[in-house]
């Protein structure tokens, strides 16, 4: 198609990304891809005017978030640094800090209902940049890493196998109803990044920073669920986090080092696309944060539906 991309079929005004109406029907139409929605006809996932509305809404949001970041000019060769510097120089809130310090068993059960709707599909979203890489050190180093997400292709270590077990663990039935938007963006965003060869710079930036903020938290989350629970039961809810401790001491060099050096080498002219998805991410986790923590100093649920929450 030469030009403009066609106009899409909607002409009324859009709720604001970051509202609920947003960020469900955006989910909604995003997850037809991953898996079914029971009573739904799968022929939804690419029905036409169902594509045109999650193009529109993932438009939408990403030129919202273009208009709000600021990433300054940098050379394709300084930008894994400037990744680096992004990440350790974040000043934004640290909620496994909030919870190592405060946290109740209700707040790691609510964190699990936040974090069911990435986590029971961990690593997939980011999977769809593979075949939008070519050959080369960036595509060998998110192929490790993701395999790694997999449990290495051994049946039941899978990251999203490993979290369902701290789900049981925790007794936590995951209800998307009960996620605000606020949480629901923290996935379309990373969907967005995933389901466009455009934005695969986005993508890997995503990963990246992904990669670079885990370590320390996961073994906050792990050391909390110890200090809540009790023998098998901790050790079981605690495996999840446990496992990334180590997997992403590994991963953040990988993706540092390897991934991002060799993303900006290959593709020097989508270099400033990378710093696009490090700060994207870092924005809508930092909200995502700032809500939980907001919630839980005044005594509230975090979820949207206080009969699921503190219920332990
Ligand atoms: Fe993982
Ligand atoms: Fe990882």
């Amino acid at each position: 198609m030469r030009g403009a991309a066609r106009p899409l079929p909607y002409s009324g005004r859009l709720p604001v990304p970051a509202s609920e109406d947003f960020q469900v029907t955006l989910w909604v139409l995003q997850e037809m891809i991953f898996r079914p929605f029971q009573g739904v006809d799968p022929r939804w996932e690419d029905e036409a005017s169902a594509v045109a509305l999650r193009g529109l809404l993932e438009r939408a949001q990403e030129a919202e978030l273009r208009t709000n970041l600021f990433c300054p000019p940098t050379a394709a060769q300084d930008v894994p640094e400037a990744i680096k510097q992004m990440v350790t120089g974040n000043e934004g809130p640290s909620l496994s800090r909030w919870v190592e310090e405060h946290g109740r068993l209700a707040h790691m059960r609510e964190f699990v209902m936040h974090r069911s709707p990435y986590q029971r599909k961990e690593a997939d979203p980011h999977s769809f940049a593979i075949p939008r890489l070519d050959a080369g050190r960036a595509k060998s180093a998110l192929l490790k890493i993701q395999l790694d997400e997999y449990g290495n292709a051994e049946a039941g270590q899978s990251h999203a196998e490993l979290f369902a077990e701290t789900v049981r663990a925790l007794d936590v039935r995951p209800d998307i109803d009960c996620v605000p938007a606020v949480t629901l963006r923290t996935n379309t965003v990373l969907n967005t990044f995933g389901s466009s060869r455009r934005l695969r710079g986005a993508c890997i930036g995503h990963l990246a920073v992904f990669e670079m903020t885990s370590v320390e938290p996961m073994a906050r989350y792990a050391a909390t669920l110890r200090r809540l629970l009790d023998g098998d039961t901790a050790t079981k809810a605690a495996r999840f986090y446990d496992v990334h401790v180590a997997a992403d001491g590994f991963h953040q060099e990988l993706a540092l080092d390897e991934m991002l050096t060799g993303f900006v080498e290959q593709y020097p002219n989508e270099a400033e696309e990378v710093l696009f998805g490090a700060a994207a991410i870092m924005s809508v986790e930092g909200d995502f944060s700032r809500h939980l923590m907001q919630r839980w100093e005044k005594g509230t649920s975090s979820l949207r539906s206080r009969a699921a929450a503190l219920a332990a």
